[in-house]
Order: structure tokens, then sequence, then C-alpha cells
């Protein structure tokens, strides 16, 4: 099993042996099941090393830069023990001092970055979900600046390692082969535009709120399944289930996202159920599993007469747990909603390949 942010650090409690090498990182990506015994491992730290390796980067003899203080910055901080001299910066200067404390780096401060750090740094390593260029002022061509975010598009490093990363993930999962690394480069290739935005996820987690924001910050128009559904039927969603049955109304789910996906650049806000009937429509679409904690949901709409699905909290958890599986299937990404709706997009907007065009 593959697991990603932000439950690399939480899932430890549930694994039976950490691979030693990643144990300091606090942060597991991949959990092998051995024969009943659960172990989880790290492949970003295999993944970056593999990058440094077949780029000839020997950081021995290296100043380095690390840019952050989150769950990369931990595995980068394992790397770079053996470097010549590490000094690490973060917004908040607390986090930083934890990982220096514990391998003996020096702890710079964030604003000096471009003054000081950038030009004492051999390689720079930048871990921040904050556009670089927002950052780093310098334009200098010579520099080593492993840029990892993983949104590819704009960042070469960061594609690399998610390539590499998910190549000995695949090597822990089938042992008996041993992958061919352009098949995975192959498969970012073959990558297909996809120009819809479908929001997914349980009731109550802010699809209709964050879906308006998010066409708006990036000109898509924006669509609510629901209220496309009440439309054509002429009747409220709770009508509907009640006159014609959940049966009509899934269908009529269907026919509408079938023919709202018949143009391009729209962000759709879809009822809770939708994963039930429509994996297939969804998967053209960059598909957004918004998440939030379930108490925080039910507490958001309990009582609210226009949701015929939703009963006492027992039953929520229930059909939630009935659906988790169809949620992770259908979507491309998870996007944590227990947060301000204008992160959130910003979250949304950094993680998927948005053509605005
Ligand atoms: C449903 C969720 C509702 C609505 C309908 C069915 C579900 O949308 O589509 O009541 O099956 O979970 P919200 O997720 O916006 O509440």
């Amino acid at each position: 099993m593959n697991v990603t942010a932000p439950f690399k650090a939480d899932i430890i409690k549930y694994v039976d042996e950490i691979d030693s090498n990643i144990k300091q990182t606090e942060n597991i990506n991949t959990i092998i099941n051995n024969n009943g015994k659960l172990v989880g491992t790290n492949t970003d730290y295999y993944g970056i090393k593999k990058y440094l390796n077949d780029n000839k980067i020997n950081i021995k003899n290296k100043t380095c830069l690390i840019i952050g203080a989150g769950s990369t910055a931990k595995t980068i901080s394992i790397i770079t023990k053996d470097a010549k001299s590490v000094v690490i910066v973060n917004r908040k200067k607390s986090k930083a001092k934890k990982i220096a404390d514990e391998y003996n780096y020096y702890v710079g401060e964030f604003t000096d970055i471009n003054e000081i750090w950038f030009e004492w740094a051999d390689i720079i390593f930048y871990t921040i979900p904050i556009n670089i260029n927002d950052v780093i002022t310098h334009k200098d061509n010579n520099k080593k600046i492993l840029n990892i975010n993983y949104n590819f598009n704009k960042s070469y490093f960061g594609k690399n390692l998610l390539i590499n990363q998910g190549y000995y993930a695949f090597k822990k999962f089938f042992p008996e082969y041993d992958p061919y690394i352009d098949f995975f480069k192959h498969g970012f290739n073959n990558n297909i535009q996809k120009n819809n935005i479908t929001l997914i996820g349980y009731m109550g987690a802010g699809k209709s709120e964050c879906g308006k924001q998010l066409a708006k910050s990036i000109g898509y128009t924006f669509i609510d399944l629901d209220v496309e559904i009440e439309k054509f039927s002429k009747v409220s969603i709770d009508k509907i289930f009640e006159s014609n049955g959940e049966k009509y109304f899934r269908s009529t789910e269907r026919s509408r996202l079938e023919k709202i996906l018949k143009k391009d650049n729209q962000v759709i806000s879809c009822g809770g159920g939708v994963v039930l009937h429509n994996k297939d429509l969804l998967q053209t679409t960059n598909c957004v599993w918004l998440y939030c904690n379930l108490e925080k949901s039910y507490n958001r709409i309990k009582g609210d007469p226009r949701r015929p699905l939703l009963s006492d909290y027992t039953a929520f958890i229930e059909l939630f747990n009935k659906r988790k599986r169809m949620y992770l299937s259908s979507s491309d990404i998870i996007i944590n909603s227990d947060n301000s709706i204008l992160k959130i997009v910003d979250k949304i907007i950094d993680e998927i390949n948005i053509n605005t065009n």
C-alpha cells in the first residue's frame, strides 16, 4: 500500500516495523505485508538517493541548504548527514531547529535565504509548497536547486523524484521484477490532458463552497451537479428521493454528469454519492477528493432537511465506510478540506495540471 501526505506520519502507528534506513524521518509512504508483518518504508529516501547518484551529485564535499522542515525536509536531512555542512531554514524556525538539533545542523533565518544562504550553498533542497520564484529571487543557473515539489510541470527534479519513488515502491510490491525505469517515465508522458475538474467527497466536506472559489480563481465555469439535477427534474433533491426513489436520482445524476462533461473548463461539484456509479466518467476529469474530518462534516450539516441520506451520526459513519474505497479509487488527488477555502483552493491549483488556456 502507498500512503501520501497528510498521512505519512500518522500511519506509522499501524505498522509493526520500520525500515531502519528511514526511521529518523518519522514518515513512511509504502507499507508491505511481509508474511503478516507490516513493514513501513519511505521510498522518497531511495528516490532522492537515486537521483543524486544518476546525476553524479556527490554531497560529501558540498554545502547544503534545506528550505523547509516538513516531512520531505526530514527525509533530505538523513541524506545530507554526509554533506560537508548543512543549514536548514523554515518559516517557522522552531520546526527547523528540531531537525537541526537532531543532526547537528545550523539553523538559518528564512529571511536570509537570498542575502546569505543562496551564495553559500552548493546545493539547495527546496521542500516547501510555495512557488519557488516567490522565495528564491536569484537567477543563477549554475546553482543546483533541487525543487522537491511533486508538481511535475514546475519541477524537473520533482518529476524525477516522483518517478524514482514509484520505481522503488513497485520493486517493494513485486520483488521478483526489476522494472524498466523508462516504463515509468513513459506513463508520465502519456498523461492525457483532462479539461474538467470534479470535486467529490462525502456530504459536508465543502465541495460546493470550494468549487465556487476554485472556478472563480482559475476562470472556469462552476457547476453544481445537484442543482443541475434539480433544474432538470424541476423539484428539489429531497423531493426526488421521496417521490421517485434513489434509483431514479442516481440515473438522473449520471445522465446529467454525462451531459455536463461534453463541455470543457468547468469545476463540477458532485453529490456525495456520485462515486457509486460514475467512476468511468470521473476518471475523464481531474478528480479531487475533498476529505474532511467526519465529525466536523456531520456537525456542519446535521438536521439539514435537504439531505435525504442524512440521519444519525452512526449511520453517517457507516455510509462513509461503505464508500471510502470508491472515493479513493475514483480520485486523482485527495485534499484535506479541513482548512480555509482559500488554502484548499490554492492546494488544488498547486497539485493539479490545470489547463487555463
Ligand atoms: C448524496 C449527497 C448529496 C446529494 C444527495 C445524495 C449522497 O449531496 O447528492 O442527497 O448520496 O451522499 P452532498 O454531498 O452535497 O450533500
